[in-house]
Parts: C-alpha cells; structure tokens; sequence
C-alpha cells in the first residue's frame, strides 16, 4: 500500500512545516501543494544553507521527487519561474520535476493591485495579507472568471481571456491592465508550460495505482482557513485534510497520515484575534529567541503561548495521527512556560473556538504553567534525553489534545529533528 501523508500547519502559519516536508522527502516520491499561493514562506536549514520555498514544495531539495503544483492553487507564473531560476542558479535540476494542475487558477499582476487596494479600502480593519493577490485571484476562481492553467498553453487563447478580463477588471476596480506587460511571461514560458501543465490529478491517480508515496504539503494553517479559521481575518484556501484532497484531487480515504504541525509556542502575522499572544516583554523574548519575522513579507510575527483551545479545534476537523512539535530549543531558557488551556468570557470559562471573532477579540486565555528545562537542547536526537521538564511539557500538549507526539524540532537544521 502507498503511502499518502498530509502535513498541516495547526496554529496561524510558519509553525515549521517546509522542514519537515523536507525530511520526510526522502522516502516520498511525490510533493503535493494543494492551495494557496507565493502567499506562503516555507524555510529549509540543510547542510547550514538556507532556502525558502513560496510555491514550489519543499520537497524538492530531494532529487528524485516530482513536485505537484495542484488544482487548489493560484499561480503567479512570474514569480514561479523566479523561485525556479534562483535554485537552478544553486545547480539543482527543478523545472523538468515540476507539473502544474491544467485546473490550478493563474494569479495576475492586476490581483496584487487590487489585493492593495482592498488592505487599503479596510483601513484600520486591515486583514494584513501578504499583498501576494491571494484573495482577488480566488474570488475570481469562486465567481467563475478565473483563468487556468489549461488556458495558457495556447497563447492565443490566453490572450483572449486576459484581454476580456482586462475589460471587466477595468470597470469594476478602474485600474489599468497592461496586457503585453502581463502577457510577456507566458510567451517566455510556453515551452515550459507546455511540458508542465497536465492533469496532475490523473498523474496523481496513476501514481497511488503504481505504489508511489506521495507527501501532501500544507500551506498557511488551520486558524486561517477560510471556513475554519479566525474569519475574516483568514485567508482565502482551504487549509484542512479535506481542502488537501480537493485541492489534490486524490480521494480523502486514502489519505493514510496527517501529522499537525505546531510550534512549542504559538505566533502570527497579520490582524486578527490570537488569544494567546503575549503583548509585552515575553512576548518580545519570544520574538527574538524564535527569530519571528516573516519568511515571506518580512514583518515581526505577534507571539504567544501554545493555545490548546485552538489545537482542539483542530483536532476535530482533521483527526491528526500525530504533532510535529516544533522550535522547543527557543524555550531552553525560559523559567515557566505556559499552556493555554481554556477561554473565560463574561467570567464563563469555555473550552470551545468561538466562530465569532468579535467574541473570540475578548476571550481571556486561561493559562497552566510548566516549570522551564533550563538547558540547551539543539543537540539532542533521542526522546529519552530530552530534560523531564521537556517531556512533562510534550505530554501536557499530548494529554490535552489526545494527540501523540511524533516528531520534535530542536532546532533549524533538518537534522535538528527527533523522531520518537
Ligand atoms: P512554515 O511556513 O511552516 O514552513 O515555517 P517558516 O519557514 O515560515 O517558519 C519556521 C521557522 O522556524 C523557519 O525559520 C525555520 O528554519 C525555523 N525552524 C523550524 N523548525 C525549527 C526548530 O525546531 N527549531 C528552531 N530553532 N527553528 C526551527
Ligand atoms: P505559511 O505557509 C503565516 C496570513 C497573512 C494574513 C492572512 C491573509 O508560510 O505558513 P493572504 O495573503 O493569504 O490573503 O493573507 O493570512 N498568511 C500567512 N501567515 N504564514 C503563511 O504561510 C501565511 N499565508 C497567509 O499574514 O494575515
Ligand atoms: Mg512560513
């Protein structure tokens, strides 16, 4: 039987999931993206060199892997073949690895203005996207004037759609549309796109009938998602094992593991409520032990504690086999390390995710405290020389969640990595 493993982020993004698709790579044949866009920044620590993946999977520092870019996706080709050249220029072989969706939606210049103007409109009500046109790009997908792929490999065609698009953009946001401009990629790339863009769903199908493992890699995390996240102040994909399959094409029942990703705290970029973030100096440390900035946009990510109200959540709708923990090393020094364990609201504790996010801006974290370890950890590899005080803390988030942890992060490197 092959093997298909989803991994999903479980808090709000860069929980660390790029490292792990990366060292599960080795024993999986093909990496799947399923959604999202250039909106994701998924870093790789290899061999002390760093690369970070935006919409490429982060598979394919393996040299054998296919990487899938699936039909839940939005595709700015510019931005693709850049990511592409740039790890070419590093001598690794990647466009002859790479497919694309026929179905996938193509993401223009015009979505990242309008995706500008929209932050814009919202004023101090700022969603705080990445700019990346993730969310104009799926509203044309959702309203049916998308562009896909299949449209590309003929110029022709494409041409066509995008000068009727330009007309009707145009009129509705009026900005001005440079076709040429927006059109030069893709005549650079017909060759490529002709040899990439299939049916990666079909590929997919024959892959799994052939035995082939295949790694489905998570974008963005559970509390953006567009149904199940901090609405609205979510992205615009569908984060979950169920948006994987979608997004993928393959049937959900065959979807053998999905391991949560979470970090040992908690962090976020953008606006929206996070209940347990720590505004003031601990939270700073956190941010500057963590090195919490953006692998994408730059920006300082708010910080915070585990919060296992929102790792619930999670579990329900996703049903987990296991955690990858990650970032425990940036706790070695802290004297008491907290759990968010529930909400109070009006004074009323609650153990649910509040869908209301007017609701959820007031909640209270209430918070359990676990003594710190004290020590440096970087270089542990086996479980039963992590501290106890470490392990105490693993199996708070494992009692709590009902959810095993499988893989801990000790650090960046991709060796930095137990396995338990
Ligand atoms: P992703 O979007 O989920 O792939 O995560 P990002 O790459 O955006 O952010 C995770 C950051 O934490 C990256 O800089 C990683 O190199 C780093 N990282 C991942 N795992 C660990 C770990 O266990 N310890 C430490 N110290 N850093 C880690
Ligand atoms: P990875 O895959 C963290 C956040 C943005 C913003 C909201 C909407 O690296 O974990 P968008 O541009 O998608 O319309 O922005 O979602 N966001 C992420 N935050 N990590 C990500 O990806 C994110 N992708 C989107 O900051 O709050
Ligand atoms: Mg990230």
């Amino acid at each position: 039987m092959p093997s298909i493993t989803a991994i999903i982020g479980a808090q709000w993004g860069d929980e660390g999931k790029g490292k792990l698709v990366d060292i599960l790579s080795s024993s999986h044949d093909i990496i799947v993206r399923s959604g999202g866009g250039a909106n994701a920044g998924h870093t790789i620590i290899r061999d002390g060199k760093k690369y970070v993946f935006h919409l490429l999977p982060s598979g394919m520092l393996s040299p054998h892997t296919i990487g899938i870019i699936g039909n839940g996706c939005v595709v700015h080709l510019p931005s693709l073949m850049q990511e592409m050249n740039q790890l070419e220029s590093l001598g690794l072989s990647i466009k002859n690895r790479i497919l694309i969706s026929e179905r996938a939606h193509l993401l223009f210049d015009f979505h990242r203005t309008i995706d500008t103007i929209q932050e814009e409109r919202k004023g101090k009500n700022l969603i705080g996207t990445t700019k990346r046109g993730i969310g104009p790009c799926y509203s044309d997908k959702i309203s049916r004037n998308g562009i896909r792929a299949i449209d590309a490999v003929c110029l022709e065609k494409l041409s066509k759609k995008l000068t009727q698009t330009a007309q009707r953009v145009q009129e509705e946001w009026n900005i001005s549309i440079d076709i040429d401009s927006e059109m030069q990629c893709y005549i650079d790339s017909l060759d490529f796109l002709q040899s990439s863009v299939i049916d990666t769903a079909a590929y997919l199908f024959d892959a799994y009938i052939q035995n082939k493992n295949i790694l489905l890699e998570g974008a963005q995390a559970f509390m953006l998602d567009i149904d199940f996240g901090t609405y609205p102040f979510v992205t615009s994909s569908s984060i979950g094992v169920g948006g994987m399959a979608v997004g993928s094409g393959i049937a959900p029942q065959r979807i053998t593991e999905v391991i949560g990703v979470i970090k040992a705290y908690c962090t976020r970029v953008g606006s929206g409520a996070f209940p347990s973030e720590l505004s003031g100096e601990m939270g700073d440390i956190l941010r500057a032990t963590g090195g919490e900035y953006g692998a994408t946009t730059g920006r300082p990510r708010r910080c915070g504690w585990v919060d296992v109200v929102a790792l619930n959540a999670f579990v329900k709708v996703n049903a987990p086999n296991a955690w990858n923990v990650t970032k425990l090393d940036v706790l070695d020094d802290f004297e008491k390390i907290g759990i968010v364990v529930a909400y109070e609201i009006d004074n009323k504790r609650i153990e649910y995710f509040p869908s209301d996010s007017d609701m959820l801006e007031k909640v209270v974290p209430v918070i359990e405290y676990f003594d710190g370890w004290k020590q440096m950890i970087s270089t542990i590899l086996h479980w039963d020389d992590l501290p106890q005080n470490a392990k105490i803390f693993l199996q708070a988030i494992e009692q709590k969640t009902g959810v095993l942890v499988k893989y801990i992060g000790v650090g960046a490197g991709n060796d930095q990595n137990i396995v338990r």
